[in-house]
């Protein structure tokens, strides 16, 4: 075979055979294939896309570039939840341990952050001890003894994504619905749950800007994930603004921890958890509807059994669970500045990119893929869009360990922010799930 033709071949659009996909993956993992040649095929893919043919033969050659793990002897419905990426998303934080405690074995691959997009890792390395890195045999012994484990991406399972996405990641092609696709199933199919829940971000701070493309993106999961034999399930949800209050990694864990001891129920976070669980919970046959197994998370909340779940699990993943009681043991930034309502009105605007963006200033997230994190860093908000806020009130606190950054993300923070004499119109959060 010959890559060139390959190349040709997708740009002038005609659709690649499997062998052809299954030639240029192996190429890519082998390195048979240089880097400014696959990268010609990404962009050539980008344009033209990829028809559902090519978007499961790209997803299956990517899924055999590497390991899938064996989850016979875990013999319940065992669900995973992938978020496509957002700012203030800690839902997997609540999420996981409120289902595991129902009985449903959770059993994740999580990834860092990337770009202005929290990750769930970096979130868990900031509780100190906890370790991500840990082996597939291992995960599979702490999942079947207490039925959640979160394991960082390991570089056995789909090698072929991390050499993809790097050069997606500088090349312009990260927001491709078949490339996206790829990315995630592949992934989600080698931790080999047997339901599949995707939580498809729209606005602002997610890939896909707008309903449609979020619509399509949702479905083109769905229908590759069942392809493969799974149940799959999709909810999209806004990011239009952030969705917790507190952005950046060890803030997010104290916003978490405070929803699994029953605190801020009626927030934003806590009404997707819900909604997330109630669809989890459905399509692993636990509740007969969507509305009862929300309710179910309810109950594991209120409980306290969801708080106990995620004690039982930073401890058995080596992290020190005082922190559940005394959040001074987290990483904290020595340096904070406040940002006051310049006007009195509604707030208009809390641009969830640009507040990502601002966080990452602090030191929270990465600009070079080696950048140190400073865990403590990040920023609360203490207002929603639709608010009314008086001049001189706090609408946000930013922290960093640097004094120069936390000058950068407030300058940075300064265009997230509108505030207007009129009332926005009510933004929904759950735009609509797709079962
Ligand atoms: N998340 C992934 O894992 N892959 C993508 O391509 C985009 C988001």
């Amino acid at each position: 075979m010959n890559t060139v033709k390959i190349i040709i071949k997708k740009r002038n659009n005609i659709p690649l055979s499997q062998k052809e996909i299954e030639y240029i993956i192996k190429g890519a993992v082998e390195h048979t294939i240089p880097d400014y040649q696959l990268s010609a095929f990404l962009m050539a893919a980008f344009i033209n896309g990829l028809n559902d043919d090519e978007t499961f033969f790209i997803t299956n050659a990517m899924l055999k570039s590497g390991q899938t793990l064996v989850l016979s002897n875990i013999q319940s419905i065992k669900a995973d939840k992938h978020s496509t990426g957002g700012v203030a998303d800690t839902t997997t934080l609540i999420l996981s341990p409120a289902v595991a405690s129902l009985g449903v074995p959770v059993i994740k691959m999580s990834g860092r952050g990337l770009g202005f997009s929290g990750g769930t890792i970096d979130k868990l390395l900031s509780i100190p001890g906890f370790k991500t890195d840990i082996t597939v045999s291992d995960a599979l012994n702490l999942a079947q003894k207490s039925n959640i484990v979160i394991m960082g991406q390991t570089k056995d399972i789909v090698p072929a994504d991390k050499i993809l996405y790097s050069l997606r990641d500088v090349t312009g092609t990260v927001e491709s619905i078949p490339l996206i696709v790829s990315s995630i199933v592949s992934k989600k199919i080698a931790t080999n749950s047997d339901v599949i829940i995707y939580d498809v971000k729209c606005g602002s701070g997610a890939f896909m800007k707008d309903i449609n493309s979020a619509r399509s993106l949702s479905e083109k999961l769905i229908s590759i994930s069942k392809k493969f034999g799974k149940r799959a399930a999709a909810i999209i949800s806004s990011m239009e603004q952030p969705l917790g209050n507190n952005i950046g990694n060890s803030l997010e864990v104290i916003e978490a921890i405070e929803i699994l001891k029953g605190n801020y129920l009626s927030s934003d976070l806590y009404n997707l958890v819900r909604v997330l669980g109630g669809v989890t919970l459905f399509c692993c046959q636990k509740a007969t509807d969507i509305q009862s197994g929300s309710e179910m998370i309810d109950n594991a909340i209120k409980s306290g059994y969801a708080l106990e779940k995620f004690i039982e699990f930073i401890s058995q993943q080596g992290g020190n669970t005082d922190i559940i009681n005394d959040y001074s043991l987290l990483p904290q930034s020595k340096y904070k500045k406040e940002f006051l309502a310049n006007e009195t009105g509604y707030i208009s605007k809390l641009d969830a990119q640009t507040i990502g963006m601002a966080s990452v200033e602090t030191g929270a997230g990465r600009k070079q893929k080696d950048d140190y994190i400073d865990f403590g860093a990040g920023i609360i908000i203490n207002s929603r869009i639709g608010d009314y806020v008086k001049k001189g009130d706090i609408i946000a606190t930013i922290y960093s360990s640097s004094q120069q950054k936390l000058n950068s993300a407030y300058n940075e923070f300064i265009s997230a922010v509108e505030i207007n004499r009129n009332k926005p119109p009510k933004q929904k959060l759950v735009i609509d799930v797709i079962v």
